[in-house]
C-alpha cells in the first residue's frame, strides 16, 4: 500500500468512529461505558467467589430469552398446558433443548445465587455502606423464589399440582386471614384453570419486570459505594500519586470482564453437560412425578419441593405446629434481610474474624444444606429430629451474632488488599 493511501479498516474504524460520536451526542453512550466498565475500578484481589453475580446476570438473561421462545408454544390453561409442553418436547423445532435450557436454569440459577450470597457473608459485604446492594439483593432472593414457585405450576404435571396445593395451603394457616387469603393467591377454591392463568401472568411478565428492576438498582447500588473484596478493607482509602484511583483497584473493563469470561465457558461447559446429558438430574431438576399430568383426585405418594425450596420446607416439618412453623420457614428468610445490624464485628471478612464466627458461618452452612436434604426425605422421627436439630443451629446463627460477632478475637487489618491466597 502506497503513501497516503488508506487502507479498508481505517476506513471502517473511521466510520464506526463517526457512529459513536453520532450516538454520543444523543444519548451518554461512552460515558456510561465508561462509568461502568473501563474506569470503574475494581479491587484487584477478586478470588472464585466473585464470579457469581456476573453469572447471575448471565442466567437472568438465559431465562428470560428461553422463556420467551417458551411462551411462543405454551398455552396457560389447565385443558392443554401439559400436552402444550409435550408438543414442545416433541413437535417444536428445537423445543425440547428450549426447555431443558429453561428447567435447568431454574436450579443453575438457585445454585448461583447461594453462592454469592454465601460469598456475602464471607467476606461481610452486607456491611455498611453496601446494606442497599443486600437488600436489593434479598428482594431479589424473594422475586426469584416467587417466579421459580409460579413457573413450576405451569407445565400442570402431578408435582406442578399437588406442590402449589400445599404451598398456598399453608397460607390458610396464618390465623383470621389465612383461609381468605388462599382463596384470593388461588382465585377459586382449589388450584384450578384459574390459579394457571393467574400464575402465568405473574411468571412471564410481573416478576420478571420486577427481577430486571431490581437487578438494575443492585448494580447502581454497588456502583455507588463500589465493590467490597476478600479482605473486607475499603480500596478507597489508598489512592494512588493521583489522588483518583485507589492503588488496589484495576479497571472492570479489561481485567475482569477477560477474568467473567473465563468463569462463563466453564459455566457453560457443565451447563451443557447437564442440558444434553442429565435435564431431570435424576429427579432433582424435574421431578420425576412431574412427567405425569395434574390429577385433582389422586395425591402423588411423596410430596417435596424442587432441592432450592427443601431448607425452608425442612423447617416448615421440623415444627408440630403449623401456624408456627409457617412463621419459622418464614422468619429463616426474613431474618437475611437483618444480617448488616446482627453483625458487630470490627471488620468485615472471615480471614480477619476470630474461631467463633467461622465456627458460627461453619456451622450454618452445614445446617443450610442438611435442612436441604432432610427436606426431600420422607418425615420420620429420626429425619424430623434431626430436622429440628438443625433448625435451631439455623437460628442460632442469627440470633447469637450480635453476641459472638463482638466478643470474638479479630486479627488486625492491613492497609493494603493481599494477593492470592
Ligand atoms: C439476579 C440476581 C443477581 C444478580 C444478577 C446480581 C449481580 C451482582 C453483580 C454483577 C455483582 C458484582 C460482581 C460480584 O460481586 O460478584 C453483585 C454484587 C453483590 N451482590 Fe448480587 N446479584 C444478584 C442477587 C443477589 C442476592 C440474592 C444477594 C444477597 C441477598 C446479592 C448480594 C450482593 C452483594 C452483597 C454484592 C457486593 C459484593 C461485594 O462487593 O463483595 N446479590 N451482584
Amino acid at each position: 500500500m502506497g503513501i497516503g493511501e488508506v487502507s479498508g479498516w481505517d476506513w471502517l474504524g473511521a466510520r464506526l468512529h463517526g457512529v459513536r460520536e453520532w450516538i454520543d451526542a444523543r444519548f451518554p453512550m461512552s460515558k456510561l461505558f465508561r462509568e461502568h466498565a473501563s474506569e470503574y475500578y475494581a479491587p484487584k484481589n477478586f478470588n472464585f467467589w466473585y464470579y457469581f453475580g456476573a453469572l447471575a446476570l448471565v442466567v437472568l438473561i438465559v431465562q428470560i430469552v428461553s422463556g420467551i421462545f417458551l411462551t411462543m408454544n405454551y398455552k396457560p390453561s389447565a385443558e392443554e398446558a401439559f400436552a402444550s409442553v409435550e408438543y414442545i418436547m416433541r413437535d417444536v423445532e428445537w423445543g425440547w433443548l428450549i426447555r431443558y435450557i429453561h428447567s435447568t436454569g431454574a436450579s443453575a440459577f438457585f445454585v448461583v445465587i447461594y453462592l454469592h450470597m454465601f460469598r456475602g457473608l464471607l467476606y461481610g459485604s452486607y456491611r455498611k455502606p453496601r446494606e442497599l446492594i443486600w437488600i436489593f439483593g434479598m428482594l431479589i432472593y424473594l422475586s426469584l423464589m416467587a417466579e421459580a414457585f409460579f413457573g413450576y405450576l405451569l407445565p400442570w404435571g402431578q408435582m406442578s399440582y399437588w406442590g402449589a396445593t400445599v404451598i398456598v395451603s399453608l397460607f390458610g394457616a396464618i390465623p383470621v386471614i389465612g383461609e381468605g387469603l388462599a382463596e384470593w393467591i388461588r382465585g377459586d377454591f382449589y388450584i384450578s384453570d384459574i390459579t394457571l392463568n393467574r400464575f402465568f401472568a405473574l411468571h412471564v411478565v410481573a416478576l420478571p419486570l420486577a427481577l430486571v428492576f431490581l437487578v438494575v438498582a443492585h448494580i447502581m447500588a454497588l456502583h455507588e459505594v463500589g465493590s467490597n473484596n476478600p479482605d473486607g478493607i475499603e480500596i478507597k482509602d489508598q489512592k494512588g500519586d493521583d489522588g483518583i484511583h485507589p492503588i488496589d483497584g484495576i479497571p472492570f473493563h479489561p481485567y475482569y470482564t477477560v477474568k467473567d469470561l473465563v468463569g462463563f465457558i466453564v459455566f457453560a461447559i457443565i451447563f451443557s453437560a447437564i442440558v444434553f446429558f442429565a435435564p431431570d438430574m435424576g429427579g432433582y431438576f424435574i421431578e420425576h412425578a412431574n412427567f405425569e399430568p395434574a390429577d385433582p383426585l389422586r395425591t402423588p405418594e411423596h410430596i417435596a419441593p424442587v432441592w432450592y425450596f427443601t431448607p425452608f420446607y425442612a423447617i416448615l416439618r421440623a415444627v408440630p405446629d403449623k401456624t408456627f412453623g409457617v412463621i419459622l420457614m418464614g422468619l429463616a428468610v426474613f431474618l437475611l434481610f437483618f444480617l448488616p445490624w446482627l453483625d458487630r464485628s470490627p471488620v468485615r471478612s472471615i480471614r480477619y474474624k476470630g474461631w467463633m464466627t467461622k465456627l458460627a458461618l461453619g456451622s450454618f452452612a452445614v445446617s443450610f444444606v442438611a435442612l436441604g436434604y432432610l427436606g426431600m426425605q420422607p418425615a420420620t422421627t429420626v429425619y424430623t429430629n434431626l430436622s429440628r436439630l438443625f433448625t435451631v443451629i439455623y437460628f442460632l446463627f442469627f440470633a447469637a451474632m450480635p453476641f459472638y460477632s463482638r466478643w470474638d478475637n479479630t486479627r488486625p487489618l492491613p492497609d493494603r488488599v493481599r494477593g492470592h491466597d
